[in-house]
């Protein structure tokens, strides 16, 4: 849904610091930020720093490498996780060394694949916990459904191909079946 600019908390502080250097683009008040034409005005050796829902940080990413810009010169930050479908809880079964063959789990609405796994005793590895660095990547094995990746770690063509997830955001629908870190010393 577009934020209207009586949804933007912090608009009278930025107002008062950064006077007419403040550029609003307020959905109820129709100017879209033209991405393309920011990125395009911008040196060639310019670093970008960008916060924004998943939406907003794929477009950035496209219109970036449309601009014929390394991604490493694009440092972003998300708002929060959110994804393509609808936060339902979803089921994630694992296969990998050590673990049990049929091992499932339900992640609930309000949780994390990676908290669910870590808390059974899996030793999922995760640093930023928000979707950006990919230590918390695990190889899928089966996908019965769909995922959703709300990482911004995986490109879009690894999104596609869905051969990995980010535990700490990403979600799915239906089951999925995950390759685990867990070692198999500590069973
Ligand atoms: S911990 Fe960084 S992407 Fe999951």
């Amino acid at each position: 849904m577009p934020c209207a600019r009586g949804d933007a908390v912090y608009l009278d502080t930025l107002e008062r610091a950064l006077g007419d250097r403040l550029s609003v683009h307020a959905g109820d008040e129709g100017r879209r930020l033209d991405l393309g034409g920011v990125f395009a005005a911008l040196p060639q050796d310019m670093m970008t720093l960008f916060c924004g829902p998943m939406r907003m940080l794929d477009a950035a990413r496209r219109a970036w490498e449309a601009s014929g810009r390394p991604l490493s010169d694009l440092r972003y930050e998300t708002f929060g996780s959110s994804g393509l479908l609808p936060t339902e809880p979803f089921r994630v079964r694992l296969r990998g060394q050590g673990t049990e063959l049929g091992t499932e789990f339900v992640i609930p609405r309000d949780g994390s694949m990676l908290d669910v796994l870590n808390e059974a005793g899996h030793e999922v590895m995760s640093d930023c916990r928000r979707g950006e660095c990919g230590v918390c990547a695990l190889d899928v094995v089966d996908v019965d459904g769909e995922i959703d990746h709300r990482d911004v770690f995986f490109s879009e063509h690894q999104k596609q191909e869905s051969r990995k997830i980010c535990a700490c955001v990403s979600r799915a629908r239906g089951t999925i079946t995950v390759d685990t870190l867990h070692r198999s010393d500590a069973l």
